[in-house]
């Protein structure tokens, strides 16, 4: 049988990368599994998903910690406690200290609608049609302290229509965040992609 690695998924909201990335997880040669799903919103959509599932949650509100650190400290006793090797990212709207950062540092991944380096933050849509961009996409990287600037792990490029809305852009976008993530934590579970000297380097 396949080693699976434990993987936790923090999330805020929806869910719908979760969603994507529990779906890959019920292929038995897929090598992680998801022994938790972690949120800062305790009425997140993607905790019902999880629960679901079968998948334990936990939802701790950022609100109740007296500091960034202090709740990052939280969020990694709860890695802990389920043994977690892995962290994926998917909507989860907050910043973690540098600490928590380099503590999980190449085991710790993100998605972000745009393709890094352009259009990093929020209102992500938003900014590349007003760039004016004629390709966006989507990007998996392992995080770093400075936002949205992790060495890139793997990118798709959808096209922008010249009649997009930021929500029509979103919609194409994502369909291609649920294969590009469920295949990025593939690779770096099975040990094919590790970060090395500040790069994603293929094995
Ligand atoms: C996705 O677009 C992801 O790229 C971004 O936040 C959104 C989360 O959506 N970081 P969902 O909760 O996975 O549906």
């Amino acid at each position: 049988m396949t080693k699976k690695v434990r993987t936790a998924v923090l999330i805020s909201g929806r869910g719908s990368n979760l969603a994507a990335l529990i779906e890959a997880c019920r292929d038995p040669k897929f090598p992680a599994t998801i022994a938790l799903v972690f949120s800062n919103v305790e009425t997140a959509e993607g905790l019902k998903i999880a629960a679901a599932a079968g998948i334990p949650t936990k939802a701790l509100s950022h609100r109740s910690f007296a500091s960034r650190e202090e709740f990052d400290a939280a969020i990694d006793k709860a890695l802990a406690d389920a043994n977690i090797e892995l962290i994926c990212e998917a909507g989860f709207m907050r910043i973690h200290s540098d600490g928590f950062v380099r503590k999980w540092e190449g085991r710790m991944l993100n998605i972000h609608p745009s393709l890094l380096p352009a259009f990093k933050g929020i209102r992500v849509h938003q900014q590349a049609i007003e760039a004016g961009v004629r390709i966006s996409g989507c990007t998996v990287h392992f995080i770093v302290p400075e936002l949205d600037s992790g060495p890139i792990i793997a990118q798709t490029a959808v096209p922008v229509h010249p009649d997009d809305t930021a929500e029509t852009l979103q919609a194409r976008i994502l369909v291609e965040e649920h294969k590009l993530y469920p295949a990025a934590l593939k690779a770096v579970a099975e040990g094919s992609v590790r970060l090395k000297n500040g790069k994603a380097v293929f094995l």
